[in-house]
This record gives structure tokens, sequence and C-alpha cells, in this order.
């Protein structure tokens, strides 16, 4: 059910161009989500539950560090391929983004696309997207941004866009956030993708390659620990926003290669035998056991094809960096 937060022309009285939608994905799933996920015998927690306020502003800080080289490898791509993709989408594009976060990659789209008719950035975090979409309805009067907060790796409808005309629509799916989703759901979130496009739309997806892990070991356990505030947050976020008591200097970050699942497994270890309550239920720690927090799997370029290619999507482009660490992939329905 989506909730129509403001629309057009409403928010403080100065903007014509930004409409806001809430599908409230947030309290209730973050609660039941994390009793579920600590329940099982590995204990789990979804990485979508990383980006609160703090998480977001850790994982900005990630993104700029020396050895994680995803976020800088794939925005020059982007500056060097903007306007081949933006030929692909011609005049009147809308560009839908997944977890836009920041809103600071589509900015690059956005100057070289032939008269966006409108942006609609979709992100789990509601106070994260009404800024950034503020501040970027702000910048392009000339667009319309459509903001929805929602939880795009579940199942939802786009709000009806019918303001201006709209020729193509492109998925920009950046940052290799596709990663973060095992293979089946991966593939089910490339179908999910269709079913809000038709033929000939497109879909842009950054994807993280396979590497030597000594540079993917050194990505993921920074030498400045913002990697490790990062994944120890998500234990804050549940003190805060749940009835817990997690101590946090009672685990710690760990980050390593999965060579046999092409994966970076994240897990929070526990330093000692030690019970949790949260919201009255107790979770017993042993010493050494995890809380498995992220997986963040690695692609050949021929993996992620074929992965699309069963989705429904023809893989008609991709751009890579000459030290082959990135991959822009551009994906149109069949
Ligand atoms: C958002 N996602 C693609 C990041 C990744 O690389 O899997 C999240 C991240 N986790 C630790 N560092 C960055």
């Amino acid at each position: 059910m989506i909730r129509t937060v403001a629309s057009w022309c409403e928010i403080d009285g100065r903007m014509n161009n930004l409409e806001l939608h809430d599908f409230q994905p947030r309290l209730g799933s973050f609660r039941d989500e994390i009793l579920k996920g600590l329940a099982q015998a590995q204990k789990a927690i979804a990485p979508k539950f990383f980006y609160d306020k703090r998480g977001s502003e850790l994982f900005e800080q990630i993104c700029e560090l020396e050895e994680y080289y995803p976020t800088r490898t794939e925005i020059h791509l982007l500056k060097t391929y903007s306007q081949e993709i933006a030929d692909l989408i011609g005049q009147h594009g809308l560009l839908i983004e997944y977890g836009s976060g920041s809103s600071s990659k589509v900015r690059i789209l956005l100057d070289a696309f032939h008269q966006p008719s409108g942006y609609m950035p979709i992100d789990i975090s509601f106070e994260h997207m009404l800024q950034a979409s503020t501040e970027l309805a702000e910048n392009y009067p000339n667009l319309d941004v459509i903001a929805v907060c929602a939880d795009y790796t579940q199942d939802f409808q786009l709000p009806e866009y019918n303001k201006k005309l709209v020729n193509k629509k492109l998925i920009f799916f950046p940052g290799s956030t596709i990663g973060n989703l095992d293979p089946t759901e991966a593939l089910h979130l490339l179908k999910q993708s269709i079913s809000l496009l038709k033929t000939g739309d497109g879909m842009l997806i950054g994807v993280d390659l396979k590497k030597n892990p000594t540079i993917l070991n050194a990505a993921y356990n920074d030498s400045r620990g913002v990697t490790a505030a990062f994944n120890l947050n998500l234990l804050e976020r549940i003190n805060n926003e749940l009835d817990a008591n997690f101590a946090l200097d009672s685990f710690r970050h760990w980050a390593f290669y999965n060579q046999d699942q092409s994966r970076i497994e994240m897990h929070l270890v526990s330093l000692k035998e030690q019970t949790v309550i949260i919201e009255q239920t107790p979770f017993y720690f042993s010493e050494g056991e995890t809380i498995h927090t992220e997986n963040s799997y690695k692609y050949s370029i021929e993996e992620f094809q074929k992965l699309a290619k069963r989705a429904g999507f023809d893989s008609t482009h991709v751009w890579i960096d000459p030290n082959n660490l990135f991959s822009i992939h551009y994906l149109q329905v069949r």
C-alpha cells in the first residue's frame, strides 16, 4: 500500500518537481527479520539493515577508501561512457534507481541524458532518500523527481507517472549491490525488474568482478577500520531501534573471500560466551560464534550475462575498466 506523502509542489512551497511515495517498508519488518535471523542455527541479519543514518554515512566513507576500488572504478566508467549510455536511451527517458542513497552517481547519467522526463529514486531509508531527492529536485528543476521509499528486494509496483511523455525506462542499479543477493535472489530481482519494464527498456547495472583475493580481502578489511565500524553499527542500530542490549566491544568484524562460493562474507564474531536480550527474547552466543551479516558475490562477465539472459534480458553492452576490476552491464528487455 503506497502512502503518497507529498505530491507535486507541496515541499515547503518551493518545488513543483518533487513527489514522494512511502511504501513504509521499515519498522515491522526490521524487528521481525532481526528476531527471525538471530533464531537460526547460523545467525544472520540481512545487509539491507546496515543503512540507518549512521550506516549510510559509514558506507559513504567506505566508498572513499583507498582499498575500496568499486566506487571510484564505477564512477570512472560512468563518466567515460555516459554519452554512449544516453544514446541508448534517447530522448525523454525515465530513470529509475534502486538503492539510490545519496543519488550521486545518477547525476553523471542525468547530465548526459537527452531531456530526461523523470527520475524515480527507490530507497529503503526514508530520511536519506528525502534529503537526497530534495537536493536533486532543486538542482534539476526541469526534471520530475518521483521519490519512492520501498524495499526493492521485495515485489512492488512503481507509482504511476504520466505527467510527461516517457519513451524508454531505464533501471539503474549501481555499486554491485546485486552482489549482496545470492544468485537465486539476484535472478528474482532481475525478473521483478522486467515486470516493471516493457520490451526495449533497459537496465544498467554495476557488477563487481572476480579477481585476486588479496585485492578483495583488503577492500573489506580496510586499514582505517571503517568497514568494521559499518558492520558493528548493525548491533548499535538494533540497540537503538529495538529493546536490545548488545555490548559492541564483545563482538568483532570478520570479512574474508570464500573462493568456493565466489563471495566476500562478512560476519560479527562473538568474542565470548554471552546472552543478548532483544525484546525479552534471549539469544545465546558461544565464543567464536558469528552473525552472518553480508555476502558480496563476485561474477565473471559471462556468469552475469548468463544470469541476465535467464531473467529475460538481452545483454547488449558491457563496459570494463582496464584493470578488470569492475563492470557495467546494459541489459535490454527481450
Ligand atoms: C553495497 N554493497 C555493494 C557493498 C559491497 O561491496 O558489497 C557493501 C559493503 N560492505 C562492505 N563494504 C561495502
